[in-house]
């Protein structure tokens, strides 16, 4: 099933961003680091979800609509007081031409709502917020079940294109740690 091959095979790129982030997380002291941190998320999954959206509608998730959007990660910067960075562009991103690259990098937007509960308590457990956290509460209780449409979606993707879906998602990891790297 595609679902667990992507988990299978994205997995050593997911650990070594975990283990970054939360290096990056463990190290905030204040209101300002955790903008610079949305900003990070802000300009790399802003241009991805432009190049996404490009391939991606309803009738390929027919809860597209209804799914995060970049557009809460600039509420939360904002409500923090801060500015939206710029978005990647060009080299930054992943090569996304089709829906099946552009599921791939899905693929890693929808995932890291997974994550997002825990990184959410671990900047408000750090810096006592109680605002600016929509992004990383993502769907809130419903983040199990978001997850669970979302993978029967990609189980219902034609096998042969299995391995483009997940050149994608590898890539779109790899492109986030670049990014990271290029603006820390
Ligand atoms: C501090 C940082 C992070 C932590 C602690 C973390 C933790 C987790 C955990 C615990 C899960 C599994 C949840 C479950 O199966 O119920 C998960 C899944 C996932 N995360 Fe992260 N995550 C982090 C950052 C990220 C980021 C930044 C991304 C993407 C840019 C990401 C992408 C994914 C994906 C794609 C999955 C789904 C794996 C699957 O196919 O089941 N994570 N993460």
């Amino acid at each position: 099933m595609l679902a667990e091959n992507l988990k299978e095979q994205t997995l050593a790129n997911h650990q070594q961003l975990e283990k970054k982030l939360v290096g990056q997380i463990k190290g905030l002291t204040s209101k300002e680091d955790y903008i610079k941190l949305l900003q990070l998320f802000y300009g790399y999954f802003g241009g991805l979800e432009e190049r996404i959206n490009l391939f991606i509608d309803q009738n390929i998730i027919p809860d597209h609509a209804n799914r995060r959007k970049t557009e809460s990660i600039a509420a939360d910067i904002t409500e923090l007081g801060g500015t939206p960075a710029d978005k990647a562009i060009n080299n930054d991103l992943p090569e996304i031409n089709n829906a099946q690259q552009a599921l791939g990098a899905l693929y890693v937007i929808e995932g890291s709502t997974l994550g997002g509960s825990i990184i959410s308590k671990m900047i408000s457990g750090r810096l006592g917020l109680q605002n600016g956290l929509s992004f990383f509460n993502s769907y809130g209780d419903n983040t199990h079940q978001m997850w669970a449409v979302f993978k029967n979606i990609l189980n219902g993707q034609p096998a042969e294109s299995q391995p483009v879906v997940v050149d994608a998602a590898n890539s779109t990891f790899l492109k986030f740690e670049n990014w990271i790297e290029q603006h820390n």
